[in-house]
């Protein structure tokens, strides 16, 4: 694609200055001051493209699912046990990503009926797939079986029974393997409304309150049901491992219990996702390795301490191998300057999307940090905040972040970290059609998703 831009020219790709954390390993500066990310420049990137638009560093994604893999099966081999890690679709989700995800070894796991079409879509065997949710309907408890999925996590007494009858429905002879997702009282990471494991909320079944026990039990004795284990997901954009290990121990305890009370001790235990990432820079993300360490000494000395096997264990990273790997490209237009305080002015840079393509901010208050790359600019630096164009105030991208004095319409401004739940959280709010996922490596670049069109949503309109 290059050849067709830049008047012809092949551009130098090679990468002189990293960009470094929030950016995506691959992205930096050429001798010319130009920005490439997978070996692709950013101008010829949107010039093909067109903004707002999301890009993808398949490398970068690749190698963080290895990292993960790899991390985590070197440390629980060390304390005697095998790991699954399976890639969160929710963060972001594409047939081509799925298959990254399977390539390196990652199992899917799936909250609805459309993320797990995508994985089949993608070819992942049901057997590599897991399914959750805290509402699953029958035509998706259905599909689940019909596609042989290795796990379905329970969430609901109520469901115990509704996966039987799913079973019984299907007919077939084969038990459903199910998980009980509990909650351990554990609470960590950022906002509140990303912590999933807070007793008064609608995800899980408590261990202090004695439900999780009870819907344990009761999946041993239902018949059509397979019980592999316990699942616990304990929130979102978590930086410290200590409270993925306290999470464990109460986990490995109420195995211990059951077994006492029904003699099965269950073969597997999920810790389910949240490792956080740095979203600006200077943070410093959950290394994975260090995540992994501290896990596995936890269940080791838990598992001594009750008198217990090893489990298999398995994690559910999204946001750690999805979110520093993509950047959403967007086109600088307005630019406002409005004083804040005596003396203070800030200039509000106006982008071509914003919360319809990036709710975090508004939602969850998230900061994120953004530069110009479509040129080499200026050293001044001046007080901005990045807005979208939707008809409300909050619609904010980039909260505050120094850009250059010089900025101005027609630049290419990046946004770094949003590759997951950006395009997985996006609207049409205000009939805006949604980006297009490109991937780039190695010099070229892919598109995963299409650019929505207004004949798009228009279609879906009967008048
Ligand atoms: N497993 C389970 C059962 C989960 O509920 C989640 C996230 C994950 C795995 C993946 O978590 P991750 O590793 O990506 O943090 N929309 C919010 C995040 C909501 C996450 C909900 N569950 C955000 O944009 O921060």
């Amino acid at each position: 694609m290059t050849a067709a831009l830049g008047g012809g020219a092949a551009r130098d790709a090679v990468v002189v200055e990293p960009l470094g954390s929030p950016w995506p390993v691959t992205a930096g500066l050429t001798r010319d001051g130009a920005t490439v990310v997978g070996g692709v420049d950013v101008r010829d990137l949107v010039a093909e493209h067109g903004t707002p638009v999301y890009v993808l560093d398949e490398e970068d994604f690749r190698a963080r699912a290895r990292a993960f893999r790899s991390a985590f099966s070197d440390a629980f081999a060390r304390i005697g046990t095998g790991v699954d890690v399976y890639y969160a679709g929710k963060a972001f989700l594409s047939v081509a990503v799925a298959r990254w995800a399977r390539e390196e070894g990652l199992r899917i796991d799936t909250a609805t009926g459309g993320e797990l079409a995508v994985a089949l879509r993608a070819q992942v065997p049901g057997p590599e797939i897991g399914l959750h949710g805290n509402n699953k309907s029958d035509d998706e408890l259905d599909r689940a079986l019909a596609a042989r999925v290795g796990r379905i996590v329970v969430d609901s007494l109520e469901e115990v029974a509704r996966v039987a009858r799913a079973v019984e429905r299907r007919g077939d002879g084969v038990p459903a393997p199910v998980m009980v997702r509990v909650t351990t009282g554990v609470h960590a990471g950022g906002h509140e409304y990303i912590s999933t494991a807070h007793e008064d909320q609608k995800f899980g079944l408590s261990v202090a309150g004695g439900q999780a026990l009870e819907a344990l039990e009761a999946v041993v004795a239902t018949p059509g049901l397979e019980l592999l284990g316990v699942h616990s997901h304990i929130g979102s954009q978590i930086l410290e491992p200590d409270g993925f290990a306290v999470a464990a121990r109460s986990v490995l305890g109420l195995r211990a219990e059951l077994a006492q009370r029904t003699g099965v001790l269950v073969p597997e235990v999920d810790l389910g996702g949240g490792f956080g990432i740095a979203y600006l820079p200077g943070e410093s993300a959950l290394d994975p390795a260090v995540a992994a360490e501290g896990l596995a000494a936890a269940v080791a000395t838990a598992c001594a301490e009750l008198g217990t096997a090893v489990p298999r264990i398995s994690i559910e990273p999204g946001r750690a191998i999805v979110g520093p790997a993509g950047l959403t490209l967007y086109s600088v237009g307005t630019l406002k300057p409005v004083a804040v305080d005596e003396g203070l002015v800030r200039t509000y840079v106006s982008v071509d999307g914003g919360m319809s393509d990036n709710l975090r901010p508004a939602l969850y208050g998230a900061d994120y940090t953004a530069r110009v790359l479509s040129r080499p600019t200026g050293d001044v630096m001046t007080l901005a905040r990045v807005v979208g164009k939707h008809c409300e105030s909050g619609d904010v991208v980039v909260r505050d972040v120094m850009l250059p004095a010089d900025v101005r319409r027609g630049d290419v401004l990046g946004v770094a970290a949003t590759g997951a739940y950006g395009r997985s959280m996006a609207s049409n709010y205000n009939q805006v059609p949604r980006p297009p996922v490109v991937a780039v490596r190695g010099g070229t670049a892919r598109v995963l998703v299409r650019r929505e069109t207004e004949d798009d949503l228009l279609a879906l309109d009967l008048g």
